[in-house]
């Protein structure tokens, strides 16, 4: 109780407020509204890592709470759980107390221990914003995905009758969603991750785009491509031809059918809503195509970027006054090796943004003889063969792509540094923003936040 923002009650004084208390959180709120009659179900069985509020309705620090940690529980949707318990209310009081509640809020993060037994929990003591709870629980989830490596291939394959999937990645971390979808899997399906440098590796599934994700059903199976969109919910319906995943306890707000349901309904994956039905999930997908073994079909997955020809529309898509973020890459011979790269690995990253239906800014290709470019690049007093740069005229930014390595992992760390706002950014120098002369200024104006948001929601999800 020293930390000020603590509602300073002790949990004993609580008898004093008789009865069941209504929730702080909504029906639809995405908060999973946990009753100490479940709470073990919900969260101490669960392969999850889950947060849990101990709250009570009436303490302003709770209420302050609501926004970020409801923001928390959707950046978290389908990775971790995000729930709450209200001690105020009679049923819940010796649950409280049995966690050493002594004010509220308090939050505990609840992480399963691999292969069984009681979880452990720790108190979450940092700060209460969306962001720091997102990443905080996101580093507690345990990780199921094994790393296959050239030299562990044999290894990895050699159970032949157990299914499995690879996803192959130029990444040398594993993403909250490959783990998540380990977890569902856990037991069912082996999930492992190669690295693109691999070889051998890659060659044996003859991957040539980056990410792909490989199923090897088990036995005499074909392996099959995965071509869908990188999320979480069209991924597991396109493991689940090769085994069920996880069940997990029944869905919130179903308390009665509890018992019934938990062990038939295999599919009310997991930690929040659940999106697959058990029949949905037992359909093989019509529009799958099988691979034979030999030749395993591999999906396109670069999105050729859009080139900048004239000067006119160089200034049209990102140098006016309202123009918002383009990421401009000025090549002088386009053909030449080092441009070659630093195109694929923007084309990657667009066709992974269109993937995942976000919304980033456009990436465009000029050549460096368009008569504009030439006159920026020297204003910026850039030289090189290729240069890229992020501009932002409505704000008057822009940054500088300088590391020498034109590769996909380097250019998108770069890219997600822009999109998380952090890194240096650079005052345009003048002259450069075409002012319009014509249009009235009934443009809403620019709210510095919506932008920081929207990429900060979509942080969390990538594979
Ligand atoms: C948890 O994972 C194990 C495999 O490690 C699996 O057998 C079990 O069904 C899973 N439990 C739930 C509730 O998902």
């Amino acid at each position: 109780m020293h930390q000020p923002t603590f509602c300073a009650v002790a949990v004993a004084l609580l008898s004093a407020f008789p009865g069941a208390s209504a929730g702080m959180y909504t029906k639809k709120s995405p908060v999973l509204q946990v009753e100490s009659k479940d709470y073990d179900q919900l969260i101490t069985k669960s392969n999850y890592t889950s947060i849990v509020e101990f709250y009570a309705p009436w303490c302003g620090h709770c209420q302050n709470l609501k926004p970020a940690y409801e923001k928390a529980a959707k950046s978290l949707d389908g990775l971790a759980k995000v729930a709450a318990v209200n001690c105020d209310d009679e049923a819940n009081k010796p649950l409280c107390g049995s966690m050493g509640v002594q004010g509220f809020p308090t939050l505990k993060i609840v992480r399963p221990k691999k292969g069984g037994g009681k979880p452990t929990v720790q108190d979450y003591q940092g700060q209460r914003t969306a962001s720091a709870i997102v990443d905080a629980v996101v580093q507690q989830i345990n990780n199921y995905v094994v790393k296959v490596e050239d030299k562990s291939l044999d290894k990895f394959l050699s159970d032949q009758e157990s299914p499995k999937a690879i996803l192959f990645t130029e990444k040398g971390t594993t993403s909250a969603l490959l783990k998540s979808i380990a977890i569902d899997f856990a037991g069912v399906i082996t999930i492992g991750q190669a690295r693109n440098k691999e070889a051998k590796t890659v060659e044996t599934f003859g991957v040539e785009e980056f990410p792909t994700l490989v199923l090897l059903p088990g036995g005499d199976a074909p392996a099959v491509v995965y071509d869908g969109e990188l999320k979480k919910d069209p991924i597991v319906k396109f493991l689940s031809q090769a085994g069920e995943p996880n069940p997990d306890v029944p869905p919130k707000g179903d308390k009665k059918g509890d018992k019934s349901k938990k062990a038939s309904d295999k599919a009310s994956s997991k930690p929040t809503k659940s999106t697959s039905s058990e029949a949905s999930s037992n359909t093989p997908e019509p529009e799958k195509e099988t691979a034979t073994q030999e030749a395993p079909v591999i999906v396109e997955t670069a999105l050729p970027i859009p080139t900048i020809n004239t000067h006119e529309k160089l200034i049209k898509e990102c140098l006016t006054e309202k123009s918002h973020t383009c990421v401009l890459a000025f090549v002088s011979d386009s053909t030449a090796e080092k441009s070659q790269r630093a195109l694929d690995s923007l084309s990657q990253l667009a066709f992974k943004h269109a993937q995942s239906k976000r919304n980033l800014f456009p990436f465009y290709e000029v050549p460096q003889s368009n008569e504009g470019a030439a006159s920026l690049l020297k204003t910026l007093d850039l030289v090189g063969d290729v240069e890229i740069v992020a501009i932002n005229a409505r704000r008057g930014w822009w940054r500088h792509y300088d590391a020498a390595d034109f590769g996909h992992e380097s250019i998108e760390s770069w890219i997600d540094a822009i999109r998380m706002s952090e890194g240096i950014k650079k005052k345009l120098p003048d002259g450069i923003i075409a002012i319009a002369v014509e249009e009235p200024t009934s443009a809403p104006a620019a709210d510095p936040t919506t932008e920081a948001k929207t990429e900060d929601e979509a942080a969390h999800d990538e594979l």
